[in-house]
């Protein structure tokens, strides 16, 4: 049985309803928050807290991220599963009309599950390469995920596992993760910025990489440098850290193999997950 918490209520998620006046469901007008729960610890929870905090703030929606997790603390117990993927998502809530601008009085609509996951390392995958269609603040985690549900769609479409994202020839980051290039010992990943999302992974590579002598560069990435790299991978809370050995279009990365360089920081990453404060 797969647990919710729907606005403080747990409940097998059969027994959830919503209105169809959310502006959730109306609009996309709402943030999440995707968690990976290793060893009975959720990795990076405070990163997760605060950058909800940020969507939160950036669309305007006042509500307490604290009373969120501890409403997610709840379900934990509820649901018992040391490992798991939990998923946070916060709209602004059902109205009396559908009217674009906010209600003067609504509350917002908390929906959080559980559901068994295990972090596993990815095999090397094929990526397609297509123009950034989304909107242009993707540093807010918006539930409006239309342009990166067709994008994904088409990666599956094309017999890939993921679809890296460029916009004006820079790239920005993949279709559900971030994307990193690695040179000889440098690892080299886009800026932060409203262009793509501030992933959790992505700051802990960023974090570990002097662990296994790498050194980070984070500058824009021209899409036809891809292909000439000596590998790709990209990252996000479920996937880890995925290697990107074809690109379509620009054929193989690199040699196609994998190198020492991403294997020791996946190796470093794995232990970190493990052993997370
Ligand atoms: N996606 N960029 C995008 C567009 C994402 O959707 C995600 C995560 C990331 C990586 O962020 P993080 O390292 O914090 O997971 C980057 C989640 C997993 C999802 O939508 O299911």
């Amino acid at each position: 049985m797969t647990w919710c918490c729907l606005n403080g209520e747990m409940m097998p998620i059969e027994q959830a309803a919503i209105s169809p006046m959310d502006r959730g469901f109306l609009f996309g007008d709402g943030v999440y928050e995707v968690m990976a729960r290793v060893d009975g610890r959720i990795r990076a929870k405070s990163l997760h807290e605060a950058r909800l905090r940020s969507s939160l703030d950036a669309i305007g929606l006042d509500i307490s991220v604290t009373d969120v997790f501890s409403d997610v603390d709840r379900l934990i117990d509820k649901a018992g599963l040391l490992d798991a993927k939990i998923y946070v998502q916060v709209t602004r809530g059902a109205a009396a009309v559908r009217d674009h601008a906010f209600p003067a009085q609504i509350s917002p609509t908390v929906f959080l599950t559980i559901s068994e996951f295990k972090a596993v390392s990815q095999k090397p995958a094929k990526a397609i390469v297509r123009p950034d269609i989304r909107w242009r603040r993707n540093s807010i985690k918006s539930v409006s995920l239309l342009g990166n549900v067709l994008l994904l769609q088409e990666a599956r479409e094309n017999g890939a596992q993921e679809a890296v994202l460029y916009r004006d020839e820079f790239v920005t980051e993949a279709s559900t993760s971030n994307v990193f290039v690695i040179r000889g010992q440098t690892l080299i990943t886009p800026p932060l910025s409203d262009l793509i999302l501030p992933g959790i992974t992505r700051h802990l590579v960023i974090e570990m990489a002097s662990t296994v002598g790498l050194n980070v560069i984070e500058e824009p990435v021209r899409v036809d440098s891809l292909g000439g790299a000596d590998g790709v991978f990209v990252s996000s809370s479920t996937r880890g850290l995925m290697p990107i050995v074809e690109l379509d279009p620009g054929g193989q990365v690199g040699d196609g193999r994998l190198t020492d360089a991403f294997l020791a920081l996946q190796t470093a990453y794995d232990e970190r997950l493990h052993h997370h404060e």
